[in-house]
Parts: structure tokens; sequence; C-alpha cells
């Protein structure tokens, strides 16, 4: 199956209960071979009228965070959601949401075989994670998604409303891009040593 097939089938799915409030499936974007994939909660407003995601404000500063490491979207990077339905209200997407969504995101991340995954916020990362864990305690560190260095930083939404947080969400991007650059040649295990090093230098 193709990418452009999956998001088809995601475009007619009925699985739960967010396909009878959604405008628009907000599939993902960007360059199907993407080194880097930023991966949100679920579409906002006006994702979910345009289809598109991180369109909003928090968008904004999503491509303020990509441009500050040299990256632009559709440029080596794919962006999505856990769920790619908006939650009415912009709730959190339930349990049952995620898990049902969850085929798609595990489908893309196959098809694209980024380098590197980046959570954005606790959704994200407890989501991909499977963890219950705090974002502080989740972020500075490799994590290992089915084989992906997987690192974790803030949501852009939570930075706009927390602007003291963003000198840590540079560290975050630091880290990221020194662990793209590594994932092209190492594998995750070595990553995490040779990032270990440096961080407790
Ligand atoms: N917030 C998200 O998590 N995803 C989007 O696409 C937009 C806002």
């Amino acid at each position: 199956m193709t990418l452009e097939e999956l998001g088809s089938q995601a475009r007619a799915c009925n699985l739960c209960k967010l396909a009878a409030t959604r405008k628009k499936v907000v599939f993902g974007e960007g360059n199907p071979q993407a080194r880097l994939m930023f991966i949100g909660e679920g579409p906002g407003a006006r994702e979910d009228a345009t289809g598109e995601p991180f369109v909003g404000q928090a968008g904004k500063l999503l491509d303020q965070m990509l441009a500050a490491i040299k990256l632009k979207r559709g440029n080596r990077v794919y962006i999505t959601n856990i769920v790619k339905c908006r939650p009415p209200n912009n709730r959190n997407p339930t349990l049952n949401e995620a898990k049902q969504c969850e085929p798609y995101l595990t489908r893309q991340i196959q098809l694209i075989k980024p380098k590197l995954i980046v959570a954005l916020g606790k959704v994200a990362a407890q989501n991909l994670l499977q963890s219950d864990d705090s974002i502080s305690s989740l972020r500075g560190k490799v994590h290992d998604y089915s084989g992906t260095p997987l690192i974790v930083t803030y949501h852009p939404a939570y930075l706009l409303r927390n602007p003291q947080d963003k000198a840590r969400a540079w560290e975050d991007l630091c880290l990221a891009r020194e662990v793209a650059a590594l994932a092209i040649t190492l594998h995750t295990s070595l990553i995490k040593s040779a990032v270990r090093d440096v961080l407790d230098r």
C-alpha cells in the first residue's frame, strides 16, 4: 500500500465517533521520504476546516521551530497527528479514539521510515511510548519506537501559553538535530549510548 492509498482509506474512515463531527480528515502533510516526522495530538478547528495539520497559531510556531533547525514543512519533514479527526472542543483524544486511529499512524511510519520521530506534547509522547510519565521526565532522552529513535518536546500550543519553556524546546530541537544526523548512519541503540555520553558530559 502507498501513502496515498493509506490517506484515501483514512479519509473514508468511520472507526470512531470523531468521524461524525469532523469536517475533514487531517491525514498528514509533507515529504513521503521525510527524515523527520513530527507527531502532534489531533487537528484543531483550522486543521479540521482545511484538512492540513498545524495550520493555526500553533502551526506558525511549529514552522518557526522547524526553521530554527533549518527545516521547512515538506522539505525532509512530515507532520501528522495521533488522531486524524478533530476531537470536539479541542479536547484530548480518548484512549479508544487513539487506539482506533493507531493503525494509520503505524502504517504511515512504516511507509515513510523516518530517521527520527519528534513527539509534540504529552498526548503524542504518552501514546507513542505507551507511557504515563510526565513530559518533563520524557524530554531530554532518546526513546525507541519500534527501532526508530524518538524524542519528546513540548507541544507548540503549550509553548504559546508558556513561553518561558521555549528555551527547553530549543534544547530538544538541538537534540533532534544531532540524533537525526547520527541516525543516518547508526542504529538506535548506538545513538542512545552516543547521546547518553554527550548528555552525561
Ligand atoms: N495541534 C495538534 O496537535 N495538531 C494539529 O494538527 C494542530 C494543532
